[in-house]
C-alpha cells in the first residue's frame, strides 16, 4: 500500500501523505479503502465462497464509524457490536440488523432493550443474569431472540495478558464446568422467548499462530458431542471469534486467512462426521485483521530534545490520546518520516507524545534521518484499536479520520474541536 515518489514523500493508497497532513492537519488517521476491500474480498474468496454455510462478521470495536458500517454492509459481512453506542452507530448507518451480533459481558437492561426492539441477529449470552433479561425483554416484545452461549474454552494464548480472553480465569464467557454450562443449556431450552442456536468462543487478539484456535475448536467440538448425547441438544451454529494477528513490526507476519480457517474447517468437517453431528453454520469475527494494516497515523514533529549520552526525545502533536496501545500493552510500531523517506537514517531517537505522562512514548527507539520541527511522522499499522480507543486526556481533541482510495481522499470523521470538548459540560 505504501510507496514513495521523486519528492521523497510517502504515498499511501495512491495519496501523498504530506499533502494529506497539510490539507487536514495533524494528528490524522488515514485509512486505505483499497486495503479494507482487499481483506473483505479475501474473506469472501477463501472462506465464505469456499465453505458452505459460513458467515463473517467484522468486530467493530477495532474501527467503527458510520461510513465503516456502510462499507461492511456493502461487502456482505456482518457486524459484531459490544455496546449500545456501537449498536446505535450501526442502526443510524442503516446496517442490516439481522447481520449484527451483540457481545459483551455486562449488557445493560437498556442495551438489551435496544437489541431486542431492533431485532439484532444474534445475542451472545455471557451470564445467567443476561439470559434472564433477554427472555423477559423478548417476552415483553412478543419475540424470540436467537442466542449463542459464549464459553470459556480454557486455552491460554500467547499474546499480551490484557488481550487474552480464553483462559479459565477470565471475566468473559461461561466456564466449561459441566454443572454450570448444562444448567444454562437446560434453562435456555425451557425458555419460550430465546432460541439457543449454539456456542461462541473468542480466545484473544493478535494471535500469529493458529494452534490456540485449533485447541479451542477441539474443546468446542467435544462439547457439541457431549451436549448432544447428554442433553439432546444439537448446536446449529458455532462462532469462532476473531484474533487473527497482523504485521506490526519485523518479527510479526500477517497470515492469509486460509492459514487460520482451512485447518479449522477441516477439523469441523472431520470431527462432525466422526461424532455424527450435522455440520453447524460457522462464523468468524475478525477485527484487527481487516483494518489494522489499513491505517496509518500522521503527526507533526515539534520539540526535539537531546539528552547527551542518554537519548533524543522527538515530540509529536499526538500520543497516547490517539494511540493508547504502546502505553497500555507496550505495543511496538514502525514509522518513517513521511517527507524524508529516501534520506539516510543517521540517528536513533525516541518518539514521544505530548501528554503529561511519562509512559506517553509512541516508539522507544527508531532510526531516522536528520529531523527538524515541521517534519511529518507516519506511524504504520494504526488502523485497529487506535481511533476506537482514542481519548481526551489533557483535553486533546481527537484527530480526524480520512479515507483514501487510489489517490482520492475523503473525510470520514471530522476532527474534534475545542468547543466539542465543552459540548457536554454544564
Ligand atoms: N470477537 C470478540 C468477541 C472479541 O471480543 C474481539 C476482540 C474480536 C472478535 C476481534 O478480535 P480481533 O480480530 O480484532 O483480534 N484493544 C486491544 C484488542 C482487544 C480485543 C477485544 N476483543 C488491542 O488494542 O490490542
Amino acid at each position: 500500500m505504501c510507496n514513495m515518489n521523486e519528492e521523497k514523500n510517502l504515498f499511501f493508497d495512491g495519496a501523498d501523505t504530506v499533502k494529506l497532513a497539510e490539507k487536514y492537519g495533524t494528528p490524522l488517521y488515514v485509512m486505505s479503502e483499497s486495503y479494507i476491500l482487499e481483506r473483505c474480498h479475501e474473506i469472501k474468496r477463501d472462506y465464505l465462497n469456499k465453505y458452505k454455510n459460513t458467515r463473517a462478521v467484522f468486530a467493530s470495536k477495532a474501527f467503527l464509524n458510520m461510513e465503516m458500517c456502510r462499507i461492511i454492509a456493502r461487502e456482505g459481512l456482518g457486524l459484531d457490536v459490544v455496546s449500545g453506542g456501537e449498536l446505535h452507530t450501526a442502526i443510524k448507518a442503516g446496517f442490516p440488523m439481522e447481520r449484527c451480533v451483540f457481545h459483551g459481558n455486562n449488557k445493560s437492561y437498556s442495551e438489551i432493550e435496544m437489541a431486542v426492539s431492533n431485532d439484532v441477529g444474534r445475542m451472545v449470552v455471557d451470564s445467567e443474569y443476561e439470559l434472564e433479561m433477554i427472555e423477559g425483554m423478548a417476552k415483553d416484545h412478543n419475540k424470540t431472540m436467537p442466542i449463542l452461549f459464549r464459553i470459556t474454552p480454557g486455552v491460554d494464548v500467547h499474546t499480551h495478558k490484557f488481550i487474552s480472553t480464553g483462559q479459565q480465569d477470565s471475566k468473559f464467557g461461561i466456564p466449561l464446568n459441566q454443572d454450570i454450562l448444562y444448567a444454562y443449556i437446560r434453562k435456555a431450552m425451557e425458555m419460550k422467548h430465546v432460541e439457543l442456536k449454539g456456542f461462541h468462543f473468542h480466545i484473544g487478539s493478535q494471535l500469529l499462530d493458529n494452534t490456540c484456535h485449533l485447541m479451542a475448536l477441539d474443546v468446542l467440538l467435544d462439547l457439541l458431542k457431549k451436549v448432544k448425547a447428554d442433553l439432546d441438544f444439537e448446536a446449529k451454529e458455532i462462532n469462532l471469534g476473531g484474533g487473527f494477528g497482523i504485521h506490526y513490526t519485523g518479527e510479526e507476519k500477517r497470515h492469509d486467512l486460509s492459514y487460520f480457517v482451512d485447518p479449522m474447517m477441516e477439523n469441523i468437517y472431520s470431527k462432525c462426521e466422526a461424532y455424527q453431528l450435522s455440520i453447524p453454520e460457522v462464523t468468524i469475527e475478525p477485527g484487527r485483521w481487516i483494518v489494522g494494516e489499513a491505517g496509518i497515523s500522521l503527526y507533526t514533529i515539534g520539540a526535539i530534545k537531546e539528552i547527551p549520552n542518554i537519548r533524543t526525545y522527538v515530540s509529536v502533536d499526538g500520543g497516547m490520546t490517539d494511540n493508547l496501545r504502546p502505553a497500555l500493552y507496550n505495543a511496538k510500531y514502525e514509522a518513517v518520516i513521511a517527507n524524508k523517506v529516501n534520506e539516510a537514517k543517521e540517528q536513533l531517537v525516541t518518539i514521544a507524545g505530548k501528554c503529561c505522562e511519562s509512559s506517553d512514548i509512541l516508539i522507544w527507539d527508531i532510526d531516522v534521518p536528520p529531523l527538524e520541527a515541521g517534519d511529518i511522522l507516519a506511524v504504520f499499522c494504526t488502523g485497529a484499536y487506535n481511533y476506537t480507543m482514542a481519548n481526551n486526556y489533557n483535553r486533546l481533541p481527537r484527530p480526524a479520520v480520512v479515507m483514501v482510495k487510489e489517490g482520492q481522499d475523503r473525510l470520514m470523521v471530522k476532527r474534534e474541536t475545542y468547543d466539542d470538548l465543552l459540548g457536554r459540560d454544564i
